[in-house]
């Protein structure tokens, strides 16, 4: 195996979308990329479909790691990344965003002779209650080079004490992958008249966090609001749901005016994005895909590592209670759009590779 190559570490339907652009930039400039699958997500709704329609070759290897607790899912994807990087013998191994997936793809490369880069780092929700905020600071802390996506999320980095030459501000790749497959979703995908909505009325739901969906109550809150949403406003709700809340939501009374569906494939829900009244969500990559699409946003949560969203104007946090869904939403339906998109202009997989070991190294021989 060339020596001079890239390690991809993904495991989860967002590192899918986010590396996407990574793995293609890698393909047009010639660079020896190993990508591995670590399995964290496996069913084809939040793995296979991916692959597909964003055009991207199958993973070199899958581990098939699958669901457990945090410990032995971190732990057997550890043993199965340090195996695969030890064979590939990669010069830079990147690894993307706050899953179990992001945190075992540092802890097994930051022990081996290569250059760890961390793609989206220096977001916080300062709420250490969230699995993804340890596995942000962790990996932040360990890597050699960190891929900040906002000025923003570099000033965390520097306020924890990491040095400046580590981190270089580059976009998020949100932004490449939304440039490339928005009008193909708006051309290919007949989402809206398959729910049998119309443009702007509906909203578009998802809730999957662990501390929204585990929790019964909260959940039963988070529900309650959004029927209260869409009642004010004559919205259908449209919830693809995760299965990770797939399960809880079989023992829940769902509201008439929600409906829930599969989750969606990527240019689906794309097109559900663009054309929504209102987005309703706790998802990361969803808050920032509403404010690169100029479509109003509410995160269900009391915090937000996206902070940009709502300096813009893109978004509000609507809380975990039925009145305070209610009072954010009042606010950004009636929103003005048209806000700056805060996340980059397309090119961060450019300069994400551009200031990677593994091109420098190709480029420089
Ligand atoms: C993980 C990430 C979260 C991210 C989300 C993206 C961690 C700690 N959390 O959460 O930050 O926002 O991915 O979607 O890494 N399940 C399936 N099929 C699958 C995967 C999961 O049915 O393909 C079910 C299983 O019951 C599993 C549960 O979902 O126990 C949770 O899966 P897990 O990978 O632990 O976390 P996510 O909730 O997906
Ligand atoms: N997404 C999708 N289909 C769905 C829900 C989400 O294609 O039914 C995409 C969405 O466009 C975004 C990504 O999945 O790119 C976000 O993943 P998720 O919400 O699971 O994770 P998070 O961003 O919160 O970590």
């Amino acid at each position: 195996m060339n020596s001079s190559q890239i390690a991809i570490v993904l495991g989860t339907r967002p590192e899918i979308v986010k590396l996407a652009p990574v793995i293609r930039t890698c393909q047009r400039r010639d660079v020896p990329c190993t990508v591995v699958h670590t399995g964290q997500h496996y069913s084809p709704q939040l793995t296979e479909v991916f692959f597909d329609e964003l055009e991207l070759p199958r993973p070199d290897r899958t581990l098939g790691v699958g669901s457990s607790t945090h410990g032995e899912q971190t732990g057997n994807m550890i043993a199965g990344v340090e195996e695969v990087l030890l064979e590939a013998d990669p010069e830079t191994v990147l690894v993307q965003g706050d899953t179990n997936t992001t945190l075992a793809g540092t802890i097994a490369a930051s022990k081996l002779d290569a250059e760890l880069c961390h793609v989206e780092a220096g977001l916080r929700s300062h709420d250490r209650e969230m699995p993804e905020e340890i596995n942000r600071i962790i990996c932040d802390h360990t890597a050699d080079r960190l891929f900040a996506p906002t000025p923003a999320a570099a000033e965390n980095l520097r306020a924890e004490g990491i040095p400046r030459k580590r981190i270089e501000v580059t976009g998020n790749t949100v932004v490449d992958a939304l440039e490339r497959h928005r009008s193909i979703a708006a051309d290919r995908s007949d989402a809206l008249e398959a729910f049998g909505v119309e443009a702007g009325e509906y909203g578009l739901v998802t809730l999957h966090r662990a501390e929204n969906v585990d929790d019964l109550d909260r959940f039963a809150d988070l529900l309650t609001g959004i029927d209260r949403v869409a009642r004010e406003f004559d919205l259908e709700m449209v919830y693809p749901a995760h299965p990770r809340a797939r399960k809880v939501l079989e023992d829940l009374p769902v509201p008439d005016s929600i409906r829930v569906v599969e989750p969606l494939d990527y240019l689906e829900f794309l097109r559900l994005e663009s054309d929504a009244g209102l987005i309703l969500t706790d998802s990361g990559g969803v808050q920032e895909e509403a404010c690169v699409l100029d479509v109003p946003c509410v995160t269900l949560r009391e915090n937000t590592e996206r902070p940009e969203t709502i300096a813009v104007g893109a978004n509000r946090l609507g809380g975990v209670t039925p009145p305070s869904i209610v009072e954010a939403a009042r606010e950004m339906y009636e929103a003005r759009t048209g806000w700056e998109n805060p996340f980059g202009d397309g090119d961060a997989a450019d300069r994400i590779l551009e200031t990677s070991a593994a091109t420098v190294a190709k480029e420089v021989a």
